[in-house]
């Protein structure tokens, strides 16, 4: 039996309570208001100018890459990803045909290796460099903003599993030209399923408002829709049903946004013990296994504690006790994505030693607010107590 979830709700009672009460109203439950509240709320919490609603962290980033392609002036289609990340950090730039190249992974932070990733920029002169801050642990991103005054690319942040870390001070998802968050079950805050694009640009967000509703300009601020009118010569009977962009239908509900406000609400306390958690499990196993390493004036905020074993005979060791002991586990994120079918059938095996070792030796210990430092504690004798049988 499990004792110990990797993944808790963190929609509890209360806010189901809530919800219940706002239904008895019988709002219309379609995107409307709501979404446009959460998405200023959102704005005001990170820090960003723009914010457009979604349906997951995965259609975050299909519309990043979708608002690049729309937008254009991109210097060719080329585009750094990482090989530790997420099937959708990567399956877009396939889709919609750009030419995705892997990097291998960084040994501290586990993102993207800053000399591999040097050595492809000199080679290929991307247009796109899709960084992952891995797990809520914040890249270097001095040594990332260098590299992108240097060479001059686009920097997509895929931060679905990062909300609430920060790097010296600055939000983590206020790096990237665009940055994707996911609001799934069991990330720093759910709407159920749910994802958010933010970002200080006005063309990229004008491109990620049409694309998200089939193209259309009714989700555009006025001035900008009356604009687009203008300059197509559209009538105000056409207006509504005028698509400017070839878009997709990838919109939330107002029901998702309105668990989104009571979430953003509890916000910097589900931020909080998350960063408590991590760095209780970063003091008691760092001496025995390899952990993600951050800067010392990171906050990191994980969905899990993600750790290396020696070998993979260790996992294994790891992995039958944790499972003997009641606690859930998986691999570290997906490993090395470099070692999946979906990229290999394509583009033939990425292996590179950081990379593969994340693959083979990874996994992950429950993180989640409801935790206890005692519940953490028994985790870490499980694990220590299985490194040394
Ligand atoms: C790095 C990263 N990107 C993208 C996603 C996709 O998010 P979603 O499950 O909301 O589609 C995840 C999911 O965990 C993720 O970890």
């Amino acid at each position: 039996m499990i004792k110990y979830f990797l993944a808790e709700d963190t929609i509890d009672n209360k806010d189901i309570d809530k919800l219940i009460e706002w239904l008895r109203t019988y709002p219309r439950l379609t995107k409307g208001a709501l979404t446009i509240e959460f998405e200023k709320k959102w704005n005001g919490w990170l820090g960003t100018k723009y914010s457009v609603m979604n349906n997951s962290g995965s259609s975050a980033n299909l519309l990043m890459y979708a608002a690049l392609d729309t937008v254009g002036g991109l210097k060719n289609k080329k585009v750094i990803v990482p090989s530790v990340g997420w099937v959708t950090t990567v399956a877009p730039a396939m889709q919609l045909g750009f030419e995705p190249i892997m990097c291998e992974a960084d040994p501290d932070t586990f993102g993207l290796d800053l000399i591999h990733l040097e050595k492809l920029l000199i080679e290929h002169n991307p247009a796109i460099v899709m960084l992952v801050q891995v797990l809520g642990v914040p890249h270097k991103m001095d040594e990332i903003m260098a590299l992108k005054a240097k060479y001059g690319f686009v920097l997509l942040e895929d931060a679905c599993a990062a909300m609430g870390a920060s790097y010296k001070g600055r939000k983590v998802g206020t790096f990237g030209d665009m940055a994707s968050f996911s609001m799934y079950f069991g990330h720093q805050i759910s709407t159920i399923e749910g994802g958010i694009v933010s970002t200080d640009n006005k063309a990229y967000a004008d491109a990620l408002f049409m694309l998200r509703s089939h193209g259309w300009g009714k989700d555009l601020d006025t001035a900008t829709h009356n604009a687009l009118k203008e300059k197509y010569g559209i009538d105000d009977f056409h207006s509504p049903f005028v698509f400017y962009e070839a878009g997709y239908n990838l919109r939330s509900t107002d029901l998702n946004a309105f668990i989104g406000i009571g979430q953003i609400d509890k916000m910097e306390w589900l931020i909080k013990r998350r960063q408590e958690n991590h760095a209780l499990y970063t003091a008691r196993l760092g001496g025995a296994l390899r952990a993600q390493k951050y800067d010392k004036e990171s906050t990191v905020c994980s969905i899990s504690f993600g750790a290396l074993a020696r070998d993979a005979e260790e996992r294994k060791k790891i992995v039958a006790a944790l499972v003997e002991n009641g606690v859930e586990t998986r691999i570290f994120s997906a490993g090395n994505l470099g070692l999946h079918p979906f990229w290999y059938n394509r583009y033939g095996k990425f292996s590179a030693p950081m990379a593969d070792r994340i693959h083979h030796t990874g996994f992950f210990l429950p993180n989640n607010p409801s935790l206890t430092t005692d519940d953490i504690g028994a985790i870490a004798d499980i694990v220590l107590k299985a490194i040394a049988s």
